[in-house]
């Protein structure tokens, strides 16, 4: 029987709690899934006061530093101080799990030069995406990627051709705990531009960084746009596409386009997100999936932890290291016309 796998977690908000919850309350299925018990030995937040947790309750530092952890993962969110964290976790040894789309998108290659780095639940959430593109397709030419990668403009393009104005949709969608207090990332297109730029990564296997991902948010359209497609059969999605020529080059944008009624990605609505992936020799794939919710989250980052105490290889991690000397990539963006016709 191999030794107990030891869990340092930080953050201890929405996605943090509900894996704590996973990882407590039924320790037997963890188990036999890990092949050993996994353990959560430690946890940290930003105001630990008088607060109730599943573990001891620890400062960040020490928790780092705490050789009896095997593995930390970082759910705190943002780029800083969390690339801090996890940067400085590797360092000190332990593999880490993060759900974070910024620091994987900005600094992914460079962090997982230094150790163990999984990022299942960075795209997409639920979504098993990261690891197929780095196992199941390792060996596959992969030429285009077309998705839905945020779910919170889905709920809010819904509303608004129910005839409500953008202002009142997007209030909705943050009164139900979906969009962030500060919409921008969202509506501006900048989560689903990080989370694109990963898949690019390791789709295509060249380093972009995601600010030269080209985004068009949500932010300019109408309810009248919106029926207005609908009237010809379309439905409006933001999508975020990316397209690698025979030539190497990398065309790649974020935008809301009509896409047509009968198309599986046309109804893609609410939370769910949606990949389609076109590869050489496996053909024209696609996941469809919750994209956002703590337990769809937590269900990737404890996917990864399970494969860190198999003592499975980081591939997705390895695949983005050896990215690492090389100079980014630039994008030129896809344009209005495909794989869709702009919308607005
Ligand atoms: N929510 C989702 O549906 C979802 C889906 C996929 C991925 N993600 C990603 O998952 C990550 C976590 O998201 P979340 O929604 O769980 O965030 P959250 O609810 O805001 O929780 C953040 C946690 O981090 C802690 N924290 C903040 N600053 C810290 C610091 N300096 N040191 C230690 N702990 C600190 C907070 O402590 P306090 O509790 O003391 O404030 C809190 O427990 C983010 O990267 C997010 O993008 C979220």
């Amino acid at each position: 029987v191999r030794a107990t796998f030891r869990v340092g977690l930080i953050g201890l908000g929405h996605v943090g709690a509900a894996f704590a919850e996973r990882l407590t309350g039924d320790p037997a299925t963890v188990a036999q899934a890990a092949g050993r018990r996994v353990e959560l030995g430690a946890i940290a937040v930003a105001r630990p006061e008088g607060r109730q947790a599943p573990a001891p309750l620890v400062p960040v530092e020490k928790l780092i530093a705490d050789k009896k952890l095997d593995l930390v993962v970082e759910l705190v969110g943002g780029l800083e101080p969390a690339r801090t964290y996890v940067e400085a976790a590797l360092r000190a040894g332990r593999e880490v799990v993060t759900a974070n789309k910024q620091v994987i998108a900005r600094f992914g290659p460079t962090l997982a030069q230094g150790g163990g780095l999984r990022f299942e639940a960075a795209v997409a959430s639920a979504i098993p995406i990261v690891e197929t593109l780095a196992e199941a397709l390792a060996a596959d030419r992969i030429s285009a990627v077309v998705a839905i990668l945020n779910g919170t403009t889905n709920v809010i393009l819904q509303a608004m051709i129910q005839g409500r104005p953008y202002q009142e949709a997007l209030r909705e969608a943050q009164s139900r705990g979906l969009a962030e207090a500060d919409p921008s990332a969202d509506v501006d297109g900048h989560d689903a531009a990080a989370k694109l730029a990963i898949l690019i990564m390791l789709a295509f296997r060249h380093r972009v960084d995601s600010e030269s991902v080209q985004r068009t948010g949500i932010r300019g359209l109408d309810g009248a746009t919106l029926r207005l497609a609908r009237g010809q059969g379309q439905v409006v999605k933001l999508i975020g596409a990316a397209v690698l020529t025979p030539q190497g080059e990398i065309h790649a944008d974020v935008r809301p386009r009509r896409v047509p009624q009968h198309d599986p990605l046309a109804q893609v609505d609410g939370v769910m997100n949606a990949i389609r992936i076109r590869a050489a020799f496996a053909g024209d794939l696609m996941l469809a999936g919750p994209g956002a919710g703590p337990q769809a989250a937590a269900s990737a980052v404890l996917a990864d932890v399970i494969r860190a105490a198999r003592g499975l290889p980081p591939s997705a991690g390895a695949r983005l290291a050896a990215l690492a000397r090389e100079r980014e990539t630039a994008i030129t963006p896809l344009g209005p016309a495909q794989p869709y016709p702009q919308a607005g």
